[in-house]
């Protein structure tokens, strides 16, 4: 497990922006997580100014959704998908996502995980962390042998989601989710967290006991994972 504290955000989405490219150049079709919510944005905007400029070639490579809300809309502004059309800027060989609006979401996310099984595990997994340590949507209560489900939401999830879904009440209640087991399949896994709000969360992941309660606590089990944290989300941790 390698800790990287950076003194800014910015630096942190250069960071993992650089991880990302270095995977990349070895191998143009890479299978890569892309985590959604606030933290991703700015590392997702500095891959698309190293695309910009012509120093990194993400067209060969292929982005999978962690997570997806269930029983949404195609409109609703607060889904993943919604969120990939607007922040994934640059292009990809293809960006796979499971469909918020799907009938049966438990067949929905299955099948995706079939998907990403069949083209072989993802190579690199960027990933954010939860207030309350959720992982994805691994909710509290996550097992460390948890596989790709329908998961019912925290109250505090679907607070945190208020907002793109113009107001609680249109957050769904559910949502599909790759699994612990899933993700600590992923070759690599990046986890970025930045800013006070998350310091707290990052030392329980880090320092406590590893828990159900605290899904992320199951990534210290990963043998190639980098925490990529600002001053701010590491100022809680014990030097081990
Ligand atoms: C979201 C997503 C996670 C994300 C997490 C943290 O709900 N399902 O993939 O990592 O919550 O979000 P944020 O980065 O906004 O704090």
């Amino acid at each position: 497990m390698r800790i990287h504290t950076v003194a800014q955000p910015h630096a942190l989405a250069d960071a993992a922006a650089g991880l990302v490219a270095t995977l990349v150049r070895a191998a143009p079709h890479a299978r890569i997580g892309l985590p959604t919510g606030e933290t991703p944005l700015e590392t997702y905007a500095a891959l698309a100014r190293r695309v910009a400029s012509g120093t990194l070639d993400l067209s060969r490579a292929t982005g999978y959704a962690i997570d997806e809300f269930a029983g949404a809309t195609h409109a609703a502004p607060g889904t993943n998908a919604a969120f990939y059309a607007r922040h994934i800027t640059f292009p990809l060989a293809a960006l796979h996502c499971p469909d918020n609006a799907a009938p049966d979401p438990g067949a929905e996310i299955a099948a995706f995980a079939m998907q990403l099984t069949s083209a072989g595990r993802l190579d690199l997994c960027l990933l954010g962390i939860g207030v309350n340590g959720h992982i994805a949507f691994n909710e509290p209560g996550a097992a460390v042998d948890s596989r790709a489900r329908v998961v019912a939401l925290a109250p505090s999830s679907r607070q945190a989601h208020a907002s793109a879904f113009g107001g609680i009440a249109r957050v769904p209640s559910r949502a599909m989710t790759l699994g612990i087991a899933d993700l600590l399949e992923s070759r690599t896994l990046v986890v970025l967290a930045h800013g006070p709000a998350k310091a707290n969360i990052v030392r329980a992941a880090l320092n406590g006991p590893e828990t159900p309660e605290l899904p992320a606590s199951w990534l210290r089990r990963h043998p190639d994972i980098t925490w990529l944290l600002d001053e701010a989300a590491a100022s809680a941790l014990t030097v081990p």
